[in-house]
């Protein structure tokens, strides 16, 4: 049975400027600004949450299905998306709107003018899952990712009464959600994420403490940067993993889908909590350890053999098995 995975789906165009904003400002002209960067780089990368998150499920093997928004512009980033084994069938493509795109300019001094347009994400409030879990038969889990607050409750509420298992994982949308809307996407999930900022601000918000957001949740993920992750269950110890050491510069963004994408993997084969959020760190740090969060690779050989160093050579066999060749 399948996974599907909800949340954004957008691309982030990254320029740099060798110059610095503040010497292109006018005093007393700032009600007037008119001002165009002569930008000397441009990359693109895919990005949107859901999207990584299925990139990574897609990398193992799980043939993930992707829910979400986008526009007619999306037709290459769909090709990529397929090609690396995620099921882009039940996306919905706007008629009027484009991808949602994160537009970011650097200065020489690391200041940076952004903006971000949401686009078609605005209509992913449009998409029930029922018709997704019929064309694939059923859903083993829903995972509600960040991604329009339409969209983001309309999920957890319809796998709440089609009685679909579904993974919390409200992320930066927890900055700007009430008490009210958290409680409601979080109660009954079957997993929720977080980081570990998130967790605090969760609880801040929702008037929960962590005993209480255990009650209502069968396991809760919080994951600490280079610290690892802790993973906690009422009743039980909660269990420490370690982030796998990294090798290369870091380059933290994605680490946390592709946890979640490596933790949902090996929950899904069968492995034990520990093995899960191993196979998790282990993704998450050939994450980071690239530029752009859909670059990283999993090849066969080299990730088994970091899995190993890290957490031994019975753990990696048993990864090995459900590893596509
Ligand atoms: N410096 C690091 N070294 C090794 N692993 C890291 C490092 N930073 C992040 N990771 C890995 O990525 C995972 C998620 O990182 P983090 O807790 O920073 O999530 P996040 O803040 O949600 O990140 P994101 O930017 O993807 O939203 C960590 O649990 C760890 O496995
Ligand atoms: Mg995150």
């Amino acid at each position: 049975m399948p996974v599907a995975v909800t949340g954004s789906i957008a691309t982030d165009h990254l320029m740099t400027f060798p110059g610095r904003f503040a010497e292109q400002f006018v005093e007393g002209q700032m009600e007037n600004v008119s001002l165009s960067f002569l930008v000397d780089d441009l990359v693109q990368h895919r990005g949107g949450a859901g999207a990584n998150m299925a990139y990574g499920m897609g990398l193992l093997g799980l043939n993930p299905v992707l829910v979400g928004a986008v526009g007619s512009d999306f037709a290459d980033y769909d090709a990529w998306l397929v090609r690396h084994g995620v099921d882009t069938a039940s996306v919905h493509w706007s008629d009027v709107r484009h991808t949602a795109r994160f537009v970011c300019t650097t200065d020489a001094a690391n200041n940076q003018i952004a903006s971000f347009y949401s686009g078609a994400m605005s209509e992913a409030g449009q998409i029930e899952l029922a018709p997704v879990a019929a064309r694939v038969g059923s859903l083993d889990l829903v995972v509600v990712g960040p991604d329009d607050p339409t969209a983001m409750v309309r999920h957890t509420e319809e796998c709440r009464e089609r009685g679909y298992r579904f993974a919390a994982d409200p992320s930066q949308q927890i900055a700007w959600a009430d008490g009210e809307m958290i409680r409601s996407l979080v109660h009954g999930a079957e997993i929720l994420f977080t980081n570990e900022y998130e967790a605090a601000l969760l609880c801040q918000k929702t008037g929960w403490t962590p005993d209480e957001v255990l009650a209502r949740v069968g396991t809760w993920v919080t994951t600490r940067a280079a610290d690892g992750v802790l993973v906690r269950q009422a009743g039980h110890q909660p269990l420490e993993v370690i982030a796998v050491p990294e090798t290369k510069p870091v380059e933290p963004t994605g680490g946390g889908d592709a946890l979640r994408a490596g933790f949902i993997a090996g929950r899904t084969w069968g492995l034990s909590l520990e093995r899960a959020t191993q196979l998790g760190s282990a993704v998450a740090t050939e994450a980071v350890e690239v530029v752009g969060t859909q670059e990283y690779r999993l090849d066969r050989e080299p990730f088994l053999g970091r899995f190993a160093e890290a957490f031994g050579a019975d753990a990696a066999a048993e990864i090995a098995g459900h590893l596509a060749a």
